[in-house]
């Protein structure tokens, strides 16, 4: 969800404008998401590096999420929304920690879409703290290291049991992965878009998805394979 800082400056409001407006582009975003059947939505909304932002920048922010849980929660729940978080959590407020937990819980049993929310999230941290299960699961004879596979490595992630996300949307101009779910995304799509966050809505979710619509996706495979397949 990049550009908010760029929108704030061009109405030359402060960064923290930019994130409250990008509040408003989540709202959509998720709206979308479940209006159009989408199973699973992932939002990156602050990174492993982001705690190096100016400190007031990052405060503002965790302020941002907890007016954003207080306010959003029920109606999420009332669209039968399943929220869940994922990242480095204990590096966040007790406060911040309680007010996600309780969410996670009231959200739980719903069946529609599964928002994940990543904060304080890292792709190669996610990495590096499976690797470590894994070892110390081996080296106290718990696995046998031939049995260490993708498999195995994917059910350490944060995102274990969930489908590898079929599309990334970047928004904000560039055009890089950051960081964001570094194994998770290897066959993902990727849509890359100028509009800043805060003006990302359903008409630009739905460029994405209709461009997503019209890839063949192949896996190692040639486009015969597939089609062929398909048949
Ligand atoms: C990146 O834009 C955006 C962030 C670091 C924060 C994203 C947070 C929100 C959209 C707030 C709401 C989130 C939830 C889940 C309630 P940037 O600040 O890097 O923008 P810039 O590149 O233009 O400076």
């Amino acid at each position: 969800m990049d550009g908010n800082g760029r929108w704030a400056k061009a109405r030359k409001k402060p960064r923290h404008a930019g994130h409250r407006a990008g509040v408003k582009a989540v709202r959509a975003t998720v709206e979308a998401a479940a209006e159009r059947g989408v199973k699973v939505l992932t939002l990156f909304a602050f990174s492993s590096e982001n705690w190096g932002r100016p400190e007031s920048e990052v405060s503002s922010l965790m302020s941002l999420f907890v007016e954003a849980l207080r306010r959003e929660v029920s109606e999420l729940h009332r669209n039968n929304v399943r929220l869940r978080f994922i990242g480095a959590l204990e590096q966040l407020s007790d406060g911040l920690q309680a007010k996600m937990a309780e969410a996670v819980r009231k959200t739980a049993g719903n069946t529609g879409l599964v928002l994940n929310v990543a904060v304080a999230y890292g792709g190669r941290w996610d990495i590096v703290r499976a690797a470590r299960t894994l070892a110390r699961r081996a080296s106290e004879g718990e696995i046998e290291l031939e049995h260490i596979d993708a498999d195995t490595i994917a059910a350490e992630l944060q995102l274990a049991g969930m489908p590898d996300p079929d599309l990334l949307i970047r928004t904000g101009g560039e055009q890089r992965i950051s960081n964001f779910l570094l194994w998770n995304l290897a066959y993902a799509e990727l849509w890359f878009t100028d509009v800043l966050w805060p003006d990302f809505d359903k008409a630009e979710f739905d460029k994405a998805l209709a461009a997503f619509a019209r890839k063949q996706r192949r896996y190692g495979q040639t486009g015969e394979q597939i089609e062929a397949a398909e048949c």
